[in-house]
């Protein structure tokens, strides 16, 4: 897979360390008592608004949702015209280190693939754990290179 890394989040642009601070400020945020692993997301759409999720648990565990489609789907719900330009998602285990990024679950990229397509415009993601590397992917299609779209629904 095509990633540019990044030594660490300095080594970002600017406007980018904005979107993962705020992807940082959404991970504290979560609800995720059962795995005490918390996920945040910030989605930067086309006029500069910043729509953000983490990840939402429940004890009635397959309820809850990922960080990313918290994100994505309030993204569509609130601003259905606006296209998704970039997310930054970042990671935090209470009890070790996360110090390498990680890759977002495949129903999460199913779910980005999905406005990808109809937004006909790449989503950009940055992956951070807790410190270290910052990773960056140039669009969905290169997270998920075989697809279910909706042309075979047609
Ligand atoms: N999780 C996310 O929020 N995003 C992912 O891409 C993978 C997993 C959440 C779901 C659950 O609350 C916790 O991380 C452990 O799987």
């Amino acid at each position: 897979m095509e990633v540019k890394k990044y030594s660490s989040k300095e080594a970002l642009s600017t406007a980018d360390k904005v979107l993962l601070e705020e992807a940082i400020k959404s991970r504290e945020q979560a609800y995720a008592p059962y795995s005490r692993f918390k996920v945040g997301a910030a989605l930067l759409l086309e006029d500069g608004t910043i729509v953000k999720g983490n990840n939402q648990e429940n004890a009635a565990y397959p309820s809850g949702l990922c960080a990313e489609r918290v994100a994505i789907f309030a993204a569509s719900a609130n601003h259905p015209q606006k296209k998704m330009l970039a997310m930054a998602v970042t990671c935090r285990h209470s009890e070790k280190p996360t110090l390498t990024p990680f890759a977002s679950c495949g129903a999460c990229r199913q779910v980005m693939l999905e406005y990808e397509l109809v937004q006909e415009n790449p989503i950009r993601t940055l992956f951070y754990g807790e410190d270290g590397e910052v990773w960056e992917v140039a669009s969905t299609k290169l997270l998920l290179p075989f697809f279910f779209d909706k042309t075979v629904l047609e």
